[in-house]
């Protein structure tokens, strides 16, 4: 981070205790307080809190993550995490991007959301490309209004029927650069290892842990 001279500002550390996780799903809850239990750091979940759910006005995944966390932090008085994650299409100028959740519609159909993307690129024509990225943008934020924010990637391409039955959202069409398995036909524990939350996680618990 800079400055508004241009110079090298230190990175603030997260000093252990609580910290509210900005999300109400409760899945992410768990999983990001086994993450960070080993740092000291007591994860309390926004629900348990009964903190609102902000409107995600943001432009980027990095925007969306630092309002959700700073509205936590404001409203807790703790430090706060929010994430936002998506699939950006090359072939699709970056879509479905920051609305990947939106694009599976309000019944969260993602079979639907898989075909959308598919049908999109298609109609593009035969010379469209396959390249795709997962993005995970990490937000942490003080009730002071101070944010460290955090961005992990993960190349591959989009293939066609979906394959496998492992992970969730987009993984059947994704296949990670490299490799021959779509994310939700491999073992979890290799997801985990390559993808874009690790990506963005790891950089987040060097810089301020
Ligand atoms: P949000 O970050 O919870 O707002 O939603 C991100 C959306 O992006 C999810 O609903 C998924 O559709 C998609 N997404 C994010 N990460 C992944 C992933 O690891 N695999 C498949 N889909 C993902």
């Amino acid at each position: 981070m800079t400055d508004d001279w241009g110079g090298e500002q230190a990175i603030r550390k997260l000093a252990p205790g609580r910290l509210v996780i900005a999300s109400h799903n409760p899945g992410k809850v768990r999983e990001i307080g086994e993450l960070l239990g080993p740092y000291g750091i007591e994860p309390v979940s926004a629900a348990t809190l009964n903190l609102p759910e902000p409107d995600e006005t943001g432009t980027t995944f990095i925007a969306n993550a630092e309002l959700k966390a700073l509205a936590a932090a404001d409203l807790s008085g703790l430090p706060a995490l929010a994430d936002d994650s998506g699939l950006c299409v090359d072939a699709l100028n970056g879509d479905p991007g920051i609305f990947s959740a939106r694009w599976a519609g309000p019944g969260k159909d993602f079979a639907l959301a898989m075909r959308l993307v598919h049908e999109a690129i298609e109609a593009k024509g035969p010379e469209a490309g396959r390249d795709a990225h997962f993005i995970c943008a990490l937000a942490l934020a003080w009730p002071d209004g101070h944010v460290e924010a955090f961005e992990g990637r993960v190349n591959g391409s989009i293939v066609w029927p979906p394959r496998g039955d492992r992970g969730f959202g987009y993984d059947p069409i994704f296949v990670p650069r490299g490799h021959s398995m779509t994310f939700a036909e491999m073992d979890p524990a290799a997801k985990h290892a390559m993808s874009h939350r690790a990506d963005a996680f790891a950089q987040m618990v060097a810089a301020v842990l």
